[in-house]
């Protein structure tokens, strides 16, 4: 049994202490953002948000972070609630700017690899809040363990969405 800190909230979890992060969050506490790609921290789908670093939790045990803070595709929106001082009302009904951009942009085709892109631009704009397309690119090629993969190659609409999540973060949230 172990104790961790998803999207806020403390959970309690029953896995053993060395099952992959990622079952955790998709069998045990039914969060499916995070999705299983590869299962060797080679694609990004299951990537989520670790003290706000992201991570494979595909290849992750619940042993490493157990206490820590995690968060989700799921916990986007109240993350940027948070950050903002949104009132409770505002809150439910704000989206994440870069879940806000996806659509705009309509990145996803197939969607399978949009969880830990959205997670990736999530680091990138809270770490560089005006990334320019090389650092955009870097981040999702080089700075990570992998580069993050999509089969369907949204990569351009990817790059636009990042641009216009970090207007839009910019200014507050407005788009
Ligand atoms: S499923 Fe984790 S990196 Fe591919
Ligand atoms: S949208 Fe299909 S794999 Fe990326």
């Amino acid at each position: 049994m172990a104790t961790l800190v998803v999207n806020g909230v403390k959970r309690e979890v029953q896995a053993p202490a060395d099952t992959p992060l990622l079952y955790v969050l998709r069998n045990e506490l039914q969060l499916s953002g995070p999705q299983f790609g590869c299962g060797l921290a080679q694609c990004g789908a299951c990537s989520v948000l670790l003290d706000g670093k992201e991570i494979r939790s595909c290849v992750t045990t619940l042993a490493v972070v157990a206490g820590k803070e995690i968060t989700t595709l799921e916990g986007l929106p109240a993350r940027w609630a948070k950050q903002k001082n949104l009132s409770q009302a505002d809150a439910e009904k704000t989206l994440h700017p870069v879940q806000q951009a996806w659509i705009e942009e309509q990145v996803p085709l197939c969607g399978f690899c949009q969880n830990g892109m959205m997670i990736k631009a999530t680091e990138l704009l809270e770490r560089l809040p005006m990334p320019s397309v090389p650092q955009i690119k870097e981040a999702f090629t080089t700075d990570g363990p992998s580069p993050h993969l999509c089969r369907c190659g949204s990569y351009t609409a990817i790059i636009a969405a990042v641009q216009l999540a970090s207007t839009t973060m910019a200014k507050g949230g407005k788009a």
